[in-house]
């Protein structure tokens, strides 16, 4: 049975719940949740999570993901503030909701998503183009997209508690509040966009709005960007860029905000022609949550997309084979693949633009929600742009004109993408006793540690000019505050996958020892070879005991 643990990190108590397992001929505990500062409320949530837990061995159902999170969505962010990743904006002013500020390792870690996200769907496909479009655009591309008329949403007010949030048109009449299931009050249609004033005269200003999604700015240079790319059918355009929604409810950190990045792919297809990719996905399986499913109350299945597609649930190869490419995208960078499913929208859910959407969702610390998602928006961008501009947008295609659609629109917030990295990696060592983020080498904002072992001149000079050549390549840091193991912990707690050390033996063999963070273990390699085999370590082209002389050690 799972049972309650006290960890003091940082100076700080939490509660743990863990549980022991057996590995082999050895019985290790295993972390199963976080529980919180507070004793009472542990208990509380520590008898919820092993009724659950019961439940569904009792039902015989595939354990989710949700009573193994190791840290809650408030936890996260105030360690992400005490490590300096994200920061609340503006907080010696008290903070503005909804707003937040990257420090230093979120700013690298946050890139680094980006330029992950860049390469897959950028650089290493040959008919996809990016682009940077401007934040503030004329007007009229808002009005011809359907945003001004058809981008609202309906803001109510718990009569009971006074929570505030936005719902769904038909969700109106049966919504009850989430926190205290009260009724109600409807405070009205809102616009999420910003609108400001361009122009400093005020009787000569134009009324302009912060875009609420980076797509647009693809769709009004779309015949420029295929004619300079020289594009045919089928090909992308993809964007990363800021997108501001002026939310009811911002909450959940970085979850909903009111600035966001989005990071878009507009993939422009003929309807007519089969997706030629579609084979590549055979075998990628995923929770699957169709709008029948849920109508029907029933549970999500696993399913192989390609098998989904072929009987028809996801009604097109595109949107298939995206859902399927996006999934192994996050997978392929460190997520768990546990936390993800993918749901259709009911009927009645879908945007202004779409003809079906699907939600890439994950198990976030408060239950199932949108991390991506696909919407099939057809020509309707388009032909939109195409009627108020009066351009014709058409383009050839073998020799037929057309006007091409998106079958389907992979659409992500880098902050969620953030959120989902930092809560799969987050774990707590119980033999380290620290905490330990396991984040994928490519995404973890510092490298290398470089330290010296020895506090002295010789030993520290060398540690220096060894962090300062990797400096060229990577973001490497030089360490030589507090004892060795702290140094060790400080960074296994901001992700650092490898640490250098300089000892006793180093200026004589002119080598230096590695260690990895997930498993504490060491190899020893020469100096001139050591950029070339952390740069393999990151890009994972060397298995870590493959890459040096394996090296026996008390400290870990
Ligand atoms: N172009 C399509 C579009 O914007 P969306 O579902 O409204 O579709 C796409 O947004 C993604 O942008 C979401 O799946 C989410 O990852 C992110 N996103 C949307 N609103 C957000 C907010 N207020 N805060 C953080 N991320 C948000």
């Amino acid at each position: 049975m799972p049972y309650i643990v006290k960890k003091k990190i940082s100076g700080k108590h939490y509660y743990y719940l863990q549980k022991s397992v057996r590995d082999g001929n050895k019985v290790k505990s295993k972390m199963v949740a976080y529980l919180g500062k507070d004793l009472e409320k542990a208990k509380k949530k520590a008898e919820e999570i092993k009724n659950q837990l019961m439940d569904k061995k009792d039902k015989g159902e595939r354990l989710t993901k949700l009573e193994l999170k190791n840290i809650s969505i408030e936890e996260l962010a105030s360690f992400c503030k005490r490590k300096g990743f994200v920061y609340p904006s503006g907080e010696i002013y008290g903070r503005l909701g909804g707003f937040f500020d990257f420090g230093p390792l979120g700013v690298e870690l946050k890139n680094n998503i980006k330029n992950e996200w860049w390469r897959y769907h950028v650089i290493q496909r040959e008919e996809v183009v990016g682009i940077d479009g401007s934040i503030i655009t004329n007007p009229k591309v808002w009005e011809a997209s359907g945003h001004i008329a058809s981008f609202t949403e309906i803001a109510v007010k718990c009569k009971k508690c006074g929570y505030k949030t936005k719902i769904d048109k038909h969700e109106l009449e049966k919504a009850k509040c989430e926190k205290c299931q009260g009724e109600y009050e409807n405070k009205g249609i809102f616009n999420p966009m910003f609108t400001i004033q361009i122009g400093p005269i005020k009787e000569d200003s134009i009324t302009a709005y912060l875009r609420p999604e980076t797509a647009q700015l693809i769709f009004s240079n779309f015949k420029l960007i295929q004619e300079n790319s020289r594009l045919q059918l089928p090909f992308g355009i993809a964007q990363i860029g800021k997108a501001f929604r002026n939310e009811i409810s911002p909450r959940e950190f970085l979850f909903r905000t009111r600035e966001f990045e989005q990071m878009e792919l507009e993939f422009f297809v003929n309807p007519k022609i089969k997706c030629h990719y579609i084979e590549e996905i055979k075998n990628i399986c995923i929770l699957i949550y169709d709008e029948k499913a849920q109508l029907e109350n029933k549970e999500p299945k696993l399913m192989d997309v390609y098998e989904a597609y072929k009987k028809g649930i996801i009604k097109t190869d595109w949107h298939a084979y995206w859902i399927a490419k996006e999934y192994e995208w996050f997978v392929s960078l460190g997520a768990n693949p546990n936390n993800f499913r993918v749901r259709q929208h009911k009927n009645d859910e879908k945007s202004h633009y779409s003809i079906e959407t699907w939600d890439l969702e994950y198990l976030f610390p408060m239950g199932w929600r949108e991390l991506q998602g696909f919407a099939n928006r057809g020509n309707f961008d388009l032909s939109q742009h195409q009627k108020y501009s009066k351009t014709n947008l058409s383009i050839d295609d073998n020799g037929e004109k057309i006007l091409p659609h998106v079958v389907c629109e992979p659409s992500l917030g880098v902050e969620r993408a953030f959120l989902v990295f930092m809560l799969d990696n987050y774990f707590y060592d119980n033999i380290r006793q620290n905490i330990v983020l396991k984040l994928n080498p490519k995404l973890a904002p510092i490298k290398a540690a470089v330290f010296p072992i020895i506090k002295k001149l010789e030993y520290e000079e060398m540690a220096k000019k060894i962090a300062g050549g990797l400096k060229k390549e990577f973001n490497v840091v030089y360490d030589k505050s507090g004892s060795i193991g702290r140094r060790y912990s400080r960074n296994d707690e901001i992700g650092t996958p490898y640490c250098v050390t300089i000892d006793d033996k180093s200026p004589k063999n002119k080598d230096v020892t590695i260690r990895d963070r997930d498993t504490t273990e060491q190899i020893r390699v020469k100096i001139f070879n050591l950029k070339e085999i952390l740069r393999k370590l990151i890009n994972k082209e060397i298995t870590f005991n493959k890459a040096g002389k394996n090296v026996k050690t008390r400290v870990k």
